[in-house]
């Protein structure tokens, strides 16, 4: 039976695409009006004193030891250690919702979700599987995608991964995505995918033309009646490295393409921001026709996930965060041009050296034009024996993401070690295949 205030979130999105998208934990979830909302309330309301949450104070402000506190001059306890709201500080909410518009223009005055704020966007991925993905059902992903999607389809909702294989030698095979598509939107009536651009393990993005053509693919089967959920992970977004590469979010030409699409953008601090262990992500919503009462009870779904299983994001990365992206000036942004410098640098490296050996026989690189990462494709040698030949015998260390691919995430190696790093990949190749 589902709670009342769950059948009240259902109601509001009863008809629409989100609502039929639902997993029977996506319905049955609910924002309860206990501590949280009350404590909000309170926080109001409350002239006198507030006794609602399970903190302790000394006049009116959070106790913080102060062994605590010097480690961060500058700050005060209710920035450092009080709990945020379910959702995230609207201060930083605000921040990323205009962020978001800044950077990708095409939204122009599409109404979009404000963002929900989550710990990485790992947790925002997981937050939307929740939400969307039940048992026996589909989740498509490109295949090879970043490990932690099959972990989450397959293990924790025991439904299952469609692998897609979306690239080929020039970049998006287009008509292998059509095809999976539509055979999948005939078979269900369902498409659920997550599309990751700049992508891992490839390191491909979608050019401007790759980018137009997908979003019709998406289009037409949207037309064609299939409700359609799209998961834009935009972990790496901004590191585009070729001049034809599509420089917005494909969330921003799907968030108004067709009452039967939903888009949900998981992106947020972690690699943006360079702040990895920080944990900071987001959750937006955007779907053509969809009305603020709509987005609101999908933000409820999206905080009924959080407060069910981490409560809250932490205060003190958000203060953080919301201080640097609030700093005047532009510092913060040559900063980050510094840093996107440094990795494409890493990246035109990398280019010559693979462009050099284009035709070997045992390593053919993926296509990659963006992003942290580069794959080869391995032939007539096995992937994680060329990545043990490369760690032990080389002291190099390289991902096997299957039996074919070997993933470089050449962002992490510095500039004077990557001509050694791939020399030491091709010979360990060659001694291999002996
Ligand atoms: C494609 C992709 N999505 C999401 C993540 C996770 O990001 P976070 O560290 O914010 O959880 C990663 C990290 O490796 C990733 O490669």
């Amino acid at each position: 039976m589902e709670h009342e205030l769950a059948q009240e979130l259902n109601r509001v999105l009863e008809d629409t695409t989100p609502g039929a998208l639902l997993s029977a934990m996506g319905r049955r979830l609910y924002f309860p009006k206990g501590i949280i909302a009350q404590g909000a309330e309170a926080k109001q309301f409350s002239s006198l004193a507030d006794g609602t949450l399970g903190i302790a104070v000394k006049q009116k402000t959070p106790l913080m030891l102060p062994a605590l506190g010097k480690q961060l001059p500058g700050m005060n306890a209710g920035e450092i250690v009080a709990y945020a709201p379910t959702a995230g500080l609207p201060v930083l909410r605000d921040i990323w919702a205009a962020e978001i518009r800044r950077k990708n223009p095409a939204l122009g005055n599409s109404a979009i979700s404000l963002p929900v704020v989550t710990p990485g966007l790992t947790a925002g991925v997981s937050i939307l599987g929740d939400l969307f993905l039940d048992e026996g059902q589909t989740l498509m992903a490109a295949n090879p995608s970043w490990d932690n999607y099959i972990l989450m389809a397959e293990a924790r909702h025991n439904a299952r991964l469609r692998p897609v294989d979306m690239f080929n030698e020039a970049g998006i095979d287009l008509s292998a995505l059509g095809a999976a598509l539509s055979e999948e939107a005939q078979k269900t009536g369902f498409v659920r995918i997550i599309l990751n651009f700049p992508h891992n393990p490839t390191g491909y993005s979608p050019t401007v033309g790759e980018a137009k053509e997908i979003c019709g693919i998406l289009r037409g089967i949207a037309e064609k009646g299939a409700k359609v959920l799209v998961i834009c992970d935009d972990a790496y977004f901004g590191l585009r490295f070729e001049e034809d590469v599509e420089p917005q979010s494909l969330f921003a030409y799907l968030a108004d393409i067709h009452e039967n699409v939903l888009a949900a953008k998981v992106d947020g601090a972690t690699k943006e921001d360079f702040a990895w262990g920080m944990r900071c992500g987001f959750v937006t919503f955007g779907g053509k026709n969809l009305s603020g009462a709509h987005y609101d009870a999908l933000i409820k779904k999206t905080m009924a996930v959080i407060r069910s299983t981490i409560s809250c994001s932490s205060t003190v990365v958000q203060n953080l965060l919301q201080k640097m992206y609030s700093a005047p000036g532009d510092t913060l942004q040559k900063e980050k041009t510094a840093y996107r410098d440094i990795i494409e640098a890493r990246y035109k490296k990398v280019r010559a050296l693979v462009d050099a050996k284009k035709t070997h026989p045992l390593l053919q690189p993926m296509p990659f034009n963006s992003g942290y990462f580069m794959s080869f494709k391995c032939k007539n040698i096995d992937a994680e024996s060329l990545r043990q030949k490369l760690l032990y015998g080389y002291g190099v260390g390289t991902i096997a993401i299957n039996e074919q691919t070997l993933r470089v995430a050449f962002s992490a190696l510095d500039d004077e070690d990557i001509n050694e790093v791939y020399t030491a990949i091709y010979r360990a190749a060659e001694e291999l295949a002996g």
